[in-house]
């Protein structure tokens, strides 16, 4: 097997006497009894993840936020509250995700640009940390809602710091062009208005740049911008008691370079340093990427003499749609090492009825029918972006633990899908 040494180090999957692993239990194990397609999770590497990056922080008063949308299954959900995390959401549906997972309501912050009235009011009554805030109209219908609650809602404003995040344009979202955040020469007017507002209390300051972000500078460059703020604020009498860094830490997919942590960590931790600020981050690709994979079956293979051949595999776009959307590249492996067959170049594509229905392109692969194969690095943004396309069921997921395996979410039925409709 070639791989680049990076990749595999960078999946919790690994071979074991020619069998691909997730900790010590086998995926074909897995297929045998749940079936595919399936997202499967290593636990120890999600409770690591978390880990690493709580410690880099461990100087500083802080709390994890976890960006619900990257992997929104409540066993994950579950592990991430027990190990002490926060939740970071952008939805009502996503707060009631977080209370059935056991969150603590008062660890939960609130982003997003089209925070609706139902959804600012469940907030509310929830009684959740803070709201960030995207624009003077979300403020002010904020403020509405708490008056008429009889609440005083805690905020912060989401600044657009205007930095290039240097990622894909999609998921960059800290430049003026895109619709996130207040500009930073509107956040001091709106400081003051949310400051005179009794239905208001100012918390903090967030941000978040982009996502997928390998080099640390532009986050020290926003966090630069932030503490300016901070500073002209408190000129003003008004004092912030909390910082929001977002998420965005980058991941090993192929060959990018490895987000380090540890030297991210202790820079914030310089620049914080003998100020009055409570940190938070909103890490989710970081935490459960390459915790995940997508286990899925060969169905058929059509070889070309000239030309591609084609693996078409039971999973499709529906179940990861990263390489649709964003041409993402996702490592794939057997899940048998000891495959008969001759290697040959492979796209892996799904039966979905459409030419970008694709998962890998061009990979060296010995490939035979009914064999099973891993598609890597798919525990963020896979099961929370897959939708029903061509009336097809979403894939059940499985969290490993050392030897064990449970199932954490069953396979969708037919019967789940038809059952919302009527005529
Ligand atoms: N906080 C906010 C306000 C966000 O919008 C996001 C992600 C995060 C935190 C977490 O970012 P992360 O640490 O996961 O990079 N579907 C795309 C990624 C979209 C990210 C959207 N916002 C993908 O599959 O690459």
């Amino acid at each position: 097997m070639t791989l680049q040494p990076t990749l595999m180090n960078a999946s919790a999957a690994r071979y074991s006497d020619g069998a691909l692993r997730l900790e010590q239990t086998n995926l074909s194990a897995i297929a045998e009894t749940v079936g595919t397609p399936a997202y499967v999770y290593s636990e120890s590497m999600l409770s690591e993840q978390y880990r690493v990056l709580d410690e880099s922080l461990k100087t500083l008063p802080h709390q994890i936020h976890y960006a619900v949308k990257a992997n929104s299954t409540l066993a994950i959900l579950k592990l991430f509250a027990e190990l002490g995390a926060g939740f970071d959401i952008v939805s009502g549906g996503e707060l009631s995700r977080v209370l059935a997972a056991g969150g603590a309501p008062d660890r939960v912050v609130f982003s997003g640009v089209g925070k609706s009235t139902e959804e600012i009011d469940f907030a509310l009554k929830t009684g959740i940390e803070c709201f960030n805030v995207e624009s003077a109209s979300e403020l002010a219908r904020i403020s509405q809602r708490a008056q008429l609650l009889h609440k005083r809602a805690p905020v912060a404003l989401r600044i657009n710091p205007n930095v290039d995040a240097m990622t894909h344009p999609y998921i960059s979202t800290g430049l003026k062009e895109n619709k996130f955040g207040v500009a930073q020469e509107d956040a001091v007017i709106l400081y003051q208005q949310a400051h005179a507002d009794p239905h208001l209390r100012v918390k903090g300051i967030a941000c978040h740049i982009g996502s997928q972000i390998s080099d640390p500078e532009p986050l020290f460059d926003a966090l630069d911008q932030l503490l300016l703020l901070v500073d002209e604020l408190n000129k003003q009498g008004i004092v912030l008691s909390d910082i929001d860094l977002g998420g965005g830490f980058g991941v090993v997919y192929q060959d990018e370079s490895d987000f380090d942590v540890d030297a991210w960590g202790s820079s914030v931790v310089q620049r914080l340093a003998g100020r009055d600020l409570h940190l938070s981050v909103e890490p989710g690709r970081f935490l459960t990427a390459n915790a995940g994979i997508l286990l899925t079956r060969v169905e058929y293979l059509k070889p070309a003499e000239s030309g591609k051949n084609f693996a078409v595999v039971d999973a499709a776009m529906n179940d990861l749609l990263r390489p649709s959307l964003y041409q993402a590249w996702h490592g794939v492996l057997p899940v048998s090492e000891n495959s008969e067959a001759r290697a040959k170049r492979w796209d892996i594509v799904g039966p979905i009825c459409e030419s970008g229905d694709w998962l890998a392109k061009d990979r060296q692969l010995a490939l035979r029918e009914g064999d099973l194969i891993a598609i890597l690095s798919a525990g963020a943004y896979g099961s929370t972006l897959s939708s029903n396309y061509n009336t097809r069921p979403r894939a059940a997921e499985v969290m490993v633990s050392g030897e064990k395996y449970r199932v954490v979410r069953r396979r969708e039925s037919l019967q789940d899908i038809l059952s919302t409709e009527s005529f």
